[in-house]
């Protein structure tokens, strides 16, 4: 049986995302329900390192829901890369009598929080992530909010492409995932979008074939041609460049860049954030320990967190044949 679990801390780590606020709001509310104490952990993985602890309560979480980025700040760390920096980590939650953490945060973030496991911290993780490529989970929170912040600008960037007869690229966000790319190469009906997922690293050939493209574009009159490139495949004022070049088309890039992290979560991040937020602490409230939180079929369910890392997700294929469908 499962010691009872009387004292969680919580802490945000790596990227920021839309929701982060709204999933500390709902750990701390849901926690006070179940008469548990809870610390909020500032900086991520460096805060915990050094201890830096603040106690949470109802009145802390108010007035958050509707805020981006993280009141708790979050940090990139790499000394929590190292066995030190997690037995440190680990100590610090041991000698603050923390019975579990909960890490809000991606795929990196839930290593750190493997790591704690194995060194005897009970944890759990709730997802949370512009990118959206967590494996075990349908869906991370920050990525509806995501999409709709770079679908917005890319919208502005096609008024100006089609007044002007040029040709745009815009690189968005994702790391080495094109969920951002894909989404927003469909909903702004982009002529090409660009995924890591399908591309062979034959960069001449690619330009080889946009530039095709635009030639066929414009011989059918189209006065605008967008292409949306995901980050992982990067290389955006390049790409524009050698179009410009073959096609003799006014070509302009644009990198998207940490706007697409900000701003005021969605009613669907804020969803999600709220309901996996209260998920979690109940999970520990009933003594169930070491798991991801994750939409699975439009549920909130939780995986164990060794199987939750080596699951593996990719593009949805008929999603990616839309996208060709659309496009062209
Ligand atoms: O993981 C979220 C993300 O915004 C990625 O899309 C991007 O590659 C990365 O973070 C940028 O990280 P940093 O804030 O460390 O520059």
């Amino acid at each position: 049986m499962e010691q009872q679990i009387k004292r969680i801390a919580v802490l945000t780590s790596g990227g920021d995302a839309p929701g982060m606020n709204a999933a500390i709001r709902a750990v701390v509310r849901t926690a006070a329900k179940s008469k548990m104490e809870v610390i909020g952990v500032q900086k991520g993985f460096h805060g915990l390192i050094e201890g830096d602890f603040i106690s949470l309560n109802k009145n802390d979480v108010s007035d958050i829901i509707q805020r981006g980025g993280t009141f708790l700040y979050t940090a990139r760390c790499d000394e929590f890369r190292t066995l030190e920096g997690q037995k440190a980590g680990a100590a610090q939650l041991k000698s603050a009598g923390i019975d579990a953490l909960i890490v809000i945060g991606g795929d990196g973030s839930f290593e750190g929080a493997r790591r704690l496991k194995e060194l005897g911290i009970r944890v759990i993780g709730i997802p949370v992530t512009i990118d959206n490529d967590v494996a075990c989970t349908d869906y991370s929170i920050g990525f509806d909010t995501a999409v709709n912040t770079a679908m917005d600008a890319i919208d502005k960037i096609r008024d100006t492409s089609s007044s002007h007869e040029r040709v745009s690229i815009v690189e968005v966000m994702g790391r080495g995932a094109g969920y951002i790319a894909l989404w927003c190469g469909i909903a702004n009906g982009a002529e090409d979008i660009l995924i890591p997922e399908m591309f062979d690293g034959n960069m001449p050939a690619l330009i080889d074939r946009i530039s095709s493209h635009v030639i066929e574009t414009r011989a059918k009159g189209k006065t605008h041609h967008i292409i949306i490139n995901a980050e992982g495949i990067g290389h955006t004022y390049e790409i524009a460049k050698a179009i410009q070049d073959k096609t003799g088309v006014g070509t302009r890039a644009t990198i998207l860049g940490y706007l697409q992290r900000g701003g005021s979560p969605s009613a669907k991040d804020r969803m999600l954030a709220s309901l996996m937020g209260a998920f979690a602490v109940e999970e520990l409230a009933e003594g169930r320990v070491d798991e991801i939180i994750a939409v699975h079929e439009d549920k909130i369910v939780g995986y164990p967190i060794t199987e939750a890392l080596n699951m593996f997700k990719d593009v949805e294929p008929f999603m990616y044949r839309v996208s060709g469908l659309m496009v062209r």
